[in-house]
């Protein structure tokens, strides 16, 4: 079975919290298709800090850079110790520009609605998230919401592209011009320019108004494509609307590398409990396998998590169910 496929090294990175238990089981998933990897395991997030004084040793970004593709658990940035966040500075050091969310219902997972199908493509690499921000004396502080052309060029040709690739009907581009009419505007006039080009339908919509919208009438989005603050607050939104944070994958794309993650943080309350629900991180997997060109190993999961919530035997708790991590991704594995 092994031979039938290529092989590929990736990075893996646990993380902390949950994340050692959650990779452990997308491991388990992956390797249960018959794919080919050879997993690069480098530590990175609190149990680092002490010995490197950085989550984020060079030698995570050096394997990545070498590896082109990773997959990595949560984790923690400590808040008020001068750490700049794990996440921004994989992001910028590698020039992740994209962050691409799916959000999808799955049959039997409860929650408010059914047959959502939609994707956030949120911009990565600078606005609010730059770090560029200062004190001005006691009075106050100042952040610097950095919007360039080149970044909202880049992230609206993905958003458009991938629409066209994956059978998409329509763009919806996120923004708040109408109060920042340099920066925002400049996204939205972008995103029009880039439009214009596509033979597909558009539409764009401020982000008060698209937080409303997504909560009543979910099933009107596609894909949508937006700066890092909006991508940041909409994706979370959405994942409320399918079943909570457990189950959305993410991915991290460059020109040059990948890097996967589930949305969520590293839980610590439930962390090192064998409670916490993998299938964020497997589908985050899945999509890893796609970039790799593993469409038949992608969709052995998809099928086999399809079946899992639809016979909703062996749940994790965050689902209603009562199983461990480790009985669930039993359960996965006997539909593979
Ligand atoms: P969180 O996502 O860790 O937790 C939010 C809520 O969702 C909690 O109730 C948690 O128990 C639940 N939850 C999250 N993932 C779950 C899973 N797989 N199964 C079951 N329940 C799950 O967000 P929070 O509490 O804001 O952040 C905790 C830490 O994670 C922080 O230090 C933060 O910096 C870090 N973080 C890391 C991220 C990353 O590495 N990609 C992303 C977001 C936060």
């Amino acid at each position: 079975m092994k031979g039938d496929y290529k092989m590929y090294t990736v990075t893996l990175i646990p993380g902390d919290g949950i994340g050692p238990e959650v990779t452990k089981s997308m491991v388990k998933v992956v390797e249960a298709t018959g794919v080919n990897i050879k997993w690069e395991e480098v530590k990175a997030g609190q149990e680092v800090i002490e010995e490197y004084n950085t989550p984020i040793p060079t030698y995570v970004i050096d394997s990545i850079k070498k590896n082109k593709v990773a997959i990595k658990g949560p984790i923690t940035t400590p808040i008020g110790k001068g750490f700049k966040s794990v996440n921004v500075t994989l992001r910028q050091n590698l020039d992740l520009y994209v962050n691409l969310r799916p959000i999808k219902s799955f049959k039997g997972i409860k929650s408010r609605y059914e047959n959502i199908d939609l994707v956030i493509v949120r911009e990565n690499t600078e606005d609010l998230y730059t770090g560029i921000e200062h004190k001005i004396g006691d009075y106050g502080a100042e952040s610097i919401k950095l919007i360039t052309k080149p970044a909202c060029e880049r992230i609206c040709e993905f958003a458009f592209k991938y629409a066209m690739d994956n059978n998409r009907k329509k763009v919806t581009g996120v923004h708040k011009a109408n109060i920042m009419k340099l920066s925002d505007g400049l996204f939205l006039n972008t995103y029009r320019e880039v439009a214009s080009k596509y033979n597909i339908e558009y539409d764009d919509l401020i982000v008060d108004a698209a937080a409303m919208n997504l909560v009543l009438n979910p099933q009107n989005y596609d894909v949508m494509v937006m700066p890092n603050l909006y991508g940041d607050i909409l994706s979370d939104l959405c994942a409320g609307l399918v079943g909570g944070l457990g189950i959305i994958p993410g991915a991290n794309i460059g020109k040059e590398y990948a890097v996967f993650e589930a949305v969520h943080g590293s839980a610590p309350q439930i962390a090192n409990q064998n409670i916490a629900n993998p299938t964020a991180i497997i589908q985050s997997s899945v999509m890893m396998l796609r970039y790799l060109g593993e469409y038949d190993a992608a969709k052995k999961i998809e099928n086999a998590l399809e079946q899992v919530f639809l016979k909703g035997k062996n749940l994790t708790i965050d689902l209603g169910g009562r199983a461990l991590t480790k009985e669930f991704t039993e359960e996965i594995i006997k539909y593979i």
